[in-house]
């Protein structure tokens, strides 16, 4: 039973990310079952943090506007990727240029952006083993571009406004995180999970809290 119930939640990771993947990049085809299973666990991480980032925002923004909504944003996007977060993985967003300094994209980051940034391979995502020989050390990152609701306060200084660049200002005097497009690459999500061992738990952990 027990070993049915692997063999359906590996075929399930599988066909699930299938789909999402340009056939020509190499990186994305799972090596074997136990990468699926981490793909498919830190997609899981990703739409949770994403989805429950959009309605705080959503909702600040409906309360009180732009200039409220950065507030909750600099309080609580910290604090859902912390509840997406346990001693084994960890989410975060980076980038290379941060609004908040502690998003700066470290040097290897910076090369995994750059990949992301070629739009002739159009990568869905990129991930890598530190160790892949005893499954240690996994890491997921997936690409974040702007739309058209990110420019209220990423966007040029037209769209962003007086009133916001003030309070862009006042909490982020080094913000380099404005002045784009729709469409651009704004960073990357960043998924570190320990230890190929632990991914069950957590597909368990996400599936219950999600
Ligand atoms: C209401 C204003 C507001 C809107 C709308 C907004 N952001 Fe942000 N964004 C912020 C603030 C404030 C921070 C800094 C958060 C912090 O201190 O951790 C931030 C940080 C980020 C970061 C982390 C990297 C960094 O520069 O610190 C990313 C990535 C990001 N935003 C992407 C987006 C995307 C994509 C959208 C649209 C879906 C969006 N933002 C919409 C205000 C906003």
């Amino acid at each position: 039973m027990y070993r049915l119930l692997i063999t359906a939640l590996v075929l399930f990771a599988l066909g699930c990310s299938a789909s999402e993947k340009p056939e020509n990049t190499k990186q994305e085809t799972p090596t074997n079952a136990i990468q699926a299973e981490m793909q498919d666990a830190a997609q899981m991480l990703v739409s949770g943090f994403m989805k429950d980032l959009k309605s705080e925002l959503m909702s600040a923004m409906k309360k009180g506007g732009p200039v409220n909504a950065i507030s909750a944003c600099q309080i609580k996007a910290p604090e859902i990727a912390a509840g997406f977060s346990a001693k084994q993985w960890s989410i975060k967003r980076v980038t290379e240029k941060p609004r908040n300094q502690l998003n700066k994209a470290d040097t290897h980051q910076q090369e995994i952006l750059a990949l992301f940034a070629d739009t002739l391979k159009q990568l869905k995502f990129f991930d890598e083993w530190a160790n892949p020989d005893n499954k240690i050390g996994y890491t997921y990152y997936q690409p974040i571009k702007i739309g058209k609701f990110c420019l209220k306060c990423h966007g040029d200084s037209k769209k962003v406004g007086e009133k916001v660049t003030l309070a862009l200002k006042d909490k982020y005097p080094d913000d380099q995180a404005t002045g784009y497009k729709s469409g651009d690459l704004r960073g990357m999500f960043v998924v570190v999970i320990e230890n190929g061992d632990d991914v069950s738990q957590l597909q368990r952990a996400l599936r219950d809290s999600l």
